[in-house]
């Protein structure tokens, strides 16, 4: 066979193979995260379906199932078709088929349910094989058939694109060995959301290990922080991520987003990050919402964990500044900058003997736990589903002490010098690092912890913080958590002069 012919033949066998797997006569394709097994966006939000098919022709698409219908699309323009379905309840299955003048497309075993994108770098690739009781874990997949996974392809773009370039993992019913490739806290999300909902949930892993928050902006979210365009062509190049991997999931429906990223930022444009993290949410937001033709919520719920722990010494800042910038400098959320959005605090769970490094924990458990708390009350309206840990209301400089008054009531399990004074007369920002004085807890109650500010006068207090170290404690044992003991404090640091809400009490 001539090189030539060998080429046409290859491209044949790539088309059928294509048609074959979307079951597919003709040309007519649907893009390339439609697939079998799948799940759509359920009421009352629609789900939209797009494609590729004969120019010109009109394409109709016929949902046959519990509740059918018929939608047809405009005709064929620039090789692309689309159409937005009348809402479905959760459910199914249902068979999809688009069908054009010459040609037909089928998607079998088709449910509705809530989707969510799981995104960011390496503690979300981290895979369901590789976390604590991972046999215990991947034996369950069979228990959980409406829970459906997809992953992207690990691909970067100069431009945006309009589909992936390649898929990793088709939507699948769960097996041990599909999860087994598949994101941990992505999938251990969306079984215990299925567990609390019990309907179908369909996830989207599209994540990059040891990638920047730029690589997944678009510029247009960069520039809103004066992130300049840079690149060296590797895959933390501003912009890349976006372009390959997010941009083409724009035109279908979702619910909501999950993320874990910032482990690549504490030494790269960090003091930007309480910029570019809450733009980027934002940024995904209105895109998506315009992608769907305004089906996906333009305040779509964005959940996020806290980074976890690193490295154990006292003098790196990074991953203390990066926690505080992923609040965007509030220490909690939902704040009035980071609307609908939830937090999984994550410092508590350092482990120290990680085969993958101490940057990599693997108890992705509690971390899923804890994003699902905050899903419920936050993306699903539970308002009396606690998510968040206790924070500081009032902070009173009194005689000797310091009084911290929290926002609900704290279970104090260790009384080690996580609290930290900074000791100025001066009106200053919280430098150099050798004015910070440990404050030791000497009492507690319900709702109030008192420090000692020895040896530094209380008049002299500047700014206080809370677990402002990389590996504060141990596995759990953080000196403050809630009332139940579950949701640890999270970290804080306030300046008396500089704090707004008046956080700071004189006598
Ligand atoms: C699509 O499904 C319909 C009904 O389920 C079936 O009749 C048809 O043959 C299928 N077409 C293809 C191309 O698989
Ligand atoms: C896309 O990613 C896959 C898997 O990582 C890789 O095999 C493939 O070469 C990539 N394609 C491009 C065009 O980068
Ligand atoms: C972000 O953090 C930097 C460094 O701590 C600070 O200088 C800046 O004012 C903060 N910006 C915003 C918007 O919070
Ligand atoms: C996706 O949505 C955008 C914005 O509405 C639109 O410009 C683009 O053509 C759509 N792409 C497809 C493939 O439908
Ligand atoms: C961290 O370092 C401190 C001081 O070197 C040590 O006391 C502590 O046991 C270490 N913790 C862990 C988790 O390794
Ligand atoms: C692993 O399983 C053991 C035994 O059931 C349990 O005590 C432990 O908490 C589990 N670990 C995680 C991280 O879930
Ligand atoms: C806890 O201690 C603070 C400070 O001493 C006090 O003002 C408050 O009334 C106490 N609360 C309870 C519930 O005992
Ligand atoms: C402290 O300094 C900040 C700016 O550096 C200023 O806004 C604030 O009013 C000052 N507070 C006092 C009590 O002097």
């Amino acid at each position: 066979m001539n090189p030539g012919r060998r080429l046409v033949m290859a491209v044949i066998s790539v088309v059928l193979l294509l048609a074959a797997l979307h079951h597919c006569d003709g040309t007519l394709r649907f893009a390339s995260y439609y697939g079998d097994h799948m799940v759509l966006q359920k009421s009352p939000q629609r789900a939209v379906l797009w494609g590729y098919g004969p120019e010109g022709e009109q394409v109709t698409v016929y949902l046959t199932g519990p509740v059918p219908q018929k939608v047809s699309s405009p005709p064929v323009t620039e090789g692309i078709w689309r159409v937005t379905l009348e809402p479905v309840d959760a459910g199914g299955p249902y068979n999809v088929q688009a069908e054009s003048e010459s040609s037909k497309c089928n998607l079998t075993d088709v449910l509705f349910g809530d989707i969510w994108l799981c995104g960011g770098q390496s503690n979300m690739y981290f895979k369901t094989s590789q976390i604590f009781n991972a046999s215990e874990e991947l034996a369950l997949s069979s228990k959980y058939p409406h829970v459906r996974p997809f992953m992207a392809s690990l691909n970067m773009s100069k431009t945006e694109r309009i589909d992936l370039i390649q898929v990793e993992i088709p939507w699948s019913v769960p097996t041990t060995s599909v999860l087994a490739e598949f994101s941990a806290v992505c999938w251990l999300f969306g079984r215990y959301m299925y567990d609390t909902l019990k309907y179908p949930i369909g996830l989207v892993e599209s994540c990059w290990g040891g990638t920047p928050v730029e690589a997944w902006s678009s510029s247009r979210a960069l520039k809103q922080c004066g992130l300049q365009q840079s690149g060296d062509g590797s895959m933390m190049d501003n912009t890349v991520l976006w372009n390959a991997m997010i941009h083409p999931f724009l035109n279908m429906t979702i619910y909501g987003a999950i993320w874990y990223q910032g482990e690549a930022n504490a030494e790269y444009h960090k003091d930007k990050y309480n910029c570019s993290f809450p733009a980027m949410i934002n940024d995904w937001r209105m895109a998506f919402h315009q992608g769907s033709g305004q089906q996906t919520a333009l305040d779509f719920p964005f959940g996020f964990v806290q980074l976890s722990t690193y490295k154990n010494n006292s003098i790196d800042d990074g991953f203390p500044d990066i926690r505080w910038h992923q609040t965007a400098d509030v220490g909690f959320v939902p704040n009035s900058r980071m609307k609908n959005t939830f937090m999984a605090v994550a410092l508590d769970l350092p482990d120290k003997t990680s085969p993958y490094g101490t940057i990599h924990p693997r108890d992705k458990q509690d971390v899923a736990l804890r994003l699902t708390l905050g899903a419920r009350a936050v993306a699903y309206g539970e308002t009396d589903t606690p998510f968040q840990g206790p924070f500081p209301k009032q902070i009173l400089p009194i005689q000797m002490s310091i009084i911290i008054t929290y926002n609900q009531a704290v279970s104090v399990t260790s009384s080690k010098n996580m609290f930290e004074i900074f000791c100025s007369e001066k009106n200053v920002s919280c430098e150099p690092k050798s004015f910070w004085f440990p404050a030791a807890i000497v009492d507690w109650n319900q709702t109030s912890i008192q420090l000692s500010a020895a040896p530094c006068p209380v008049s002299k207090v500047a700014a206080l913080r809370y677990a402002w170290r990389d590996w504060p404690c141990e596995f759990k044992a953080c000196p403050v958590y809630d009332a139940s003991g579950n949701l640890p404090a999270p970290p804080f640091i306030t300046n008396r002069y500089t704090a707004n809400q008046n956080i700071w009490k004189s006598t």
